[in-house]
């Protein structure tokens, strides 16, 4: 058996583990990223493209804000289509001055891996059967098997940023983890195109026919969604079939500027929301995906798996610098708090948008009056934008 030796032992190379990694490293915390998949893999999942400002702000403090700050766009604002019409959520002026930033999950995740490539960090691709030994003693360790070859990963902490379907969260024993949940009758098929997005500002669309998204990663390349049924498989739609649903379900005026061409990218997401509790158990520290899934309406996924970055990162500056364990000790609490409030905002969001299939006539009236309230009451815009924005960490 080889052994490694760190302080810190991060299982997953998604963008949460990635910022950890590269947040310590500034700081002199050795650690690794072990990561189930190639690079290429990684890079090739279309997902986020809307990061709040302290995302981006945590992403700079990583040294890896250059790209995103001069390719990312700055946005204000959005719109929510309804009735054949267009309302704007005024996101600056109803936050106090804050915006948002589109920039690519993609695009975040290449600048990441660069630079832990750039600062000689140690990212192992393509690890088999991770397993995580010993978190509730002060010796915790990992192993993961390379070809014939088990390697053992001794460390001081571990963190579980492998996702919603990685090993760390099973790691926690049964009778300590509580999971709550919440599945939603439809997913979210999504096509990446090389055309000019049909709006500068995003377009949440709700619809009879169901929930659809203009969205973009820069003004040549456009991502769009429409809510369908879970048993909708990809090669149920051709591309041709899309652009026509998503027409229907856009006023009259977008769907006529909507510019169509070849997917590059085409994917089905169910919608999801989940809680893990607690996120800490001995050694080990949960953080993002790993812990908590959003349905993506309100944009909090990666979000909040920042937020859970910057709690983590400040605990760990706190106990290697100070020999302060308090950030450590409260993380769970700490994380959740600001987790439950994603997962409000998120509920809220899909609620208010989606089509239910099962909805009463009564509930359909309901979902119409918080849209026309939202339009009719600027705190309710500014409970709005200060969610959408992201709060405090
Ligand atoms: P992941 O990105 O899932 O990374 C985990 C990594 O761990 C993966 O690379 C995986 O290969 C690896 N791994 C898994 N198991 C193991 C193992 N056993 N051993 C080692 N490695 C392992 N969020 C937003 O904030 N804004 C948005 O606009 C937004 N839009 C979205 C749109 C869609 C269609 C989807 C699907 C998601 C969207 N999200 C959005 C959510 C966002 O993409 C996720 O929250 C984010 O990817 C979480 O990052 P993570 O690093 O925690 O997890
Ligand atoms: C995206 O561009 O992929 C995106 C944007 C906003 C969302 C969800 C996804 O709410």
């Amino acid at each position: 058996m080889d052994n490694l030796k760190v302080q810190v032992c991060i299982i997953g190379g998604g963008p949460s583990g990635l910022l950890l990694s590269q947040l310590l490293h500034l700081k002199g915390i050795d650690n690794v990223v072990l990561e189930k998949h190639s690079r290429e893999y990684v890079l090739g999942r279309i997902r986020a493209g809307v990061l709040e400002h302290g995302f981006a702000a945590l992403m700079r403090e990583a040294a890896c804000g250059e790209r995103m700050d001069r390719e990312g766009e700055i946005h204000h604002g959005f719109f929510i289509a309804h009735d054949g019409v267009l309302d704007r959520v005024d996101l600056h002026k109803y936050s106090g001055g804050n915006s948002v930033v589109v920039y690519g999950q993609t695009e975040l995740t290449r600048d990441l891996y660069d630079a832990r490539a750039r600062m000689n960090g140690k990212v192992i691709h393509n690890v088999d059967d991770v397993k995580i030994h010993e978190v509730t003693s002060d010796r915790p360790y990992v192993t993961y098997r390379d070809g014939d070859r088990i390697v053992r990963v001794e460390c001081e902490y571990v963190i579980g940023a492998d996702g919603f379907h990685g090993v760390s969260r099973k790691t926690i024993p049964k009778d300590v983890l509580r999971e709550y949940e919440r599945l939603y009758p439809f997913g979210w098929l999504g096509v990446l195109s090389r055309t000019t997005p049909v709006s500068p500002e995003l377009i949440y669309s709700k619809h009879e026919r169901g929930f659809a998204l203009c969205s973009l990663r820069s003004q040549v390349l456009s991502r769009y969604y429409i809510q369908v049924p879970l048993e909708d498989n990809v090669e149920d739609w051709s591309d041709d079939a899309f652009w026509a649903e998503l027409k229907r379900r856009l006023p009259q005026e977008v769907a006529d500027r909507l510019i169509t061409g070849p997917s590059i990218e085409k994917s089905i997401a169910p919608l999801r929301s989940f809680v893990a509790e607690p996120m800490s158990y001995g050694r080990l520290f949960l953080a993002g995906d790993a812990a908590h899934i959003v349905p993506p309406t309100g944009a909090r996924g990666l979000n909040s798996a920042a937020s859970d970055i910057y709690y983590l990162y400040h605990a760990m500056l706190d106990h290697y610098q100070k020999g302060d364990d308090a950030g450590l000790r409260n993380y769970s609490q700490k994380a959740l708090a600001r987790v439950w409030k994603a997962q409000r905002f998120s509920w809220w969001m899909t609620t208010m948008l989606h089509r239910f299939p099962s909805n009463l006539p009564y509930e359909d009236k309901l979902q119409n009056t918080e849209l026309e309230y939202l339009f009719s009451s600027e705190k309710a815009m500014g409970s709005l934008a200060e969610n959408y924005v992201g709060l405090p960490f």
